[in-house]
């Protein structure tokens, strides 16, 4: 594992701030988010279909606390056509992860100087909110970036957006989860790939490496990985870039390559300020998660008595409800992985919550690889 402390110049002008949603194009935006709603605790936010006037796309926004989704379907046959050809290469899955960035306009022309695929440029949209100013930027595979500069903005959401019509009575009956914002984004890249699209950002959006992995480091008996952390200079936006490395049977990021049709989102990682009530929670909306073996718990019980740090939660309640430890001597995180949210083995989530410790959960990724392994060969494909 190397961690890095070179953040590179500070750009000049221009400024990424955070996370600002994640597009998911699928074939019933609906019922996803109706989906998102009932088992993750996300709420309607924002709208856009018929009736507001939107003829071709319908949109439905969902939001828990700073976290927003967007899910886009297409409401006329084979139209717009790149969201037709993509809903059949890739099924559903994570389409665009925008940021809110400050000096739009400069970060764009560095980037397209830098020579950035530029999917759309600066364009302004407005309500009687005020105004947005968007740009699309390609990356990895088909997913795209789209940066959005809302400081002459008022509004809710964005403009064109409607409130909910509908709001479901029954999620006022389901217990609150607490997911706080996005704390990370997963691409998975074909074999060989990772470092130059961790140089893409790093060249064409000024990001640093922040992290990375091996596969001496991240194997199993089977499959391994390779991992690069970048993010932007303040390092409010965490993008780890993966791609499988060579084992002796099929690694699950080439899994998810074959079924995703070529590089995507991986997992999306929520974080939260209590994991314990979280996941207690997601389990009673019944949301399933990747299982752990029990002898995990036996290891980290002995590994943890030789430990400089104190986890305070009660390690009978996280082996109950399967969350994992990673830690150091300065601090830990307590992480847990859903099951893929959809048929294809592709796009799954991640709950994390923080102590004292920025890492990804390296000590970690052994027993979760196993236990995607043993999912994988449930599925033929290991
Ligand atoms: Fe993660």
């Amino acid at each position: 594992m190397t961690t890095y402390t070179d953040k590179g110049p500070k750009p000049e002008s221009g400024r990424f701030v955070t996370f600002h949603h994640v597009t998911f194009w699928v074939g019933n935006a609906k019922q996803s988010a109706a989906h998102y709603c009932a088992r993750l605790g996300f709420e309607p936010f924002a709208y856009k279909g018929l009736e507001t006037g939107s003829r071709k796309v319908a949109a439905h926004v969902i939001k828990q606390n700073q976290i927003l989704f967007e899910f886009q379907s297409m409401i006329v046959p084979f139209e717009p056509e790149e969201m037709a050809d993509h809903l059949i290469k890739h099924g559903d899955g994570a389409k665009d992860i925008a940021f809110e960035v400050e000096d739009l306009d400069s970060i764009f022309k560095r980037a397209q100087e830098l020579g950035a695929i530029v999917v759309k440029k600066p364009w302004e949209e407005s309500d009687e909110n005020g105004k947005v100013r968007f740009t699309v930027i390609q990356t990895y595979g088909d997913t795209t970036h789209t940066l959005i500069d809302r400081k002459d903005y008022k509004g809710f959401y964005l403009p064109g957006y409607k409130k909910p019509t509908y709001q479901d009575p029954l999620l006022k009956q389901l217990p609150i989860i607490g997911l706080n914002f996005i704390d990370h984004i997963v691409g998975n890249q074909p074999d060989s790939e990772m470092s130059s699209v961790a140089e893409w950002y790093e060249k064409n959006l000024m990001f640093h490496r922040f992290w990375s992995v091996d596969d001496k480091q991240v194997h199993t008996e089977y499959s391994a990985l390779r991992s690069i952390v970048i993010t932007n200079y303040e390092e409010t936006i965490k993008m780890p870039i993966n791609e499988p490395a060579p084992g002796k049977r099929k690694s699950q990021i080439q899994e998810y390559i074959d079924y995703y049709g070529g590089a995507g989102v991986q997992h999306i990682a929520m974080n939260t300020s209590n994991i314990i009530e979280a996941i207690t929670n997601l389990r009673a909306r019944g949301l399933n998660f990747l299982e752990v073996p029990d002898k995990y718990y036996d290891n980290l019980r002995k590994r943890l008595q030789h430990s400089k740090v104190k986890v305070t939660e009660d390690l009978d309640i996280l082996q109950k409800l399967k969350i994992l430890v990673d830690y150091d001597d300065e601090g830990y995180l307590l992480q847990i992985f859903t099951k893929n949210m959809q048929d294809r083995p592709t796009l799954f989530l991640e709950v994390i919550q923080r102590k004292n410790h920025q890492g990804f959960g390296v000590g970690n990724f052994k027993s979760l690889f196993e236990a995607i392994e043993a999912d994988q060969a449930e599925r033929g494909n290991l």
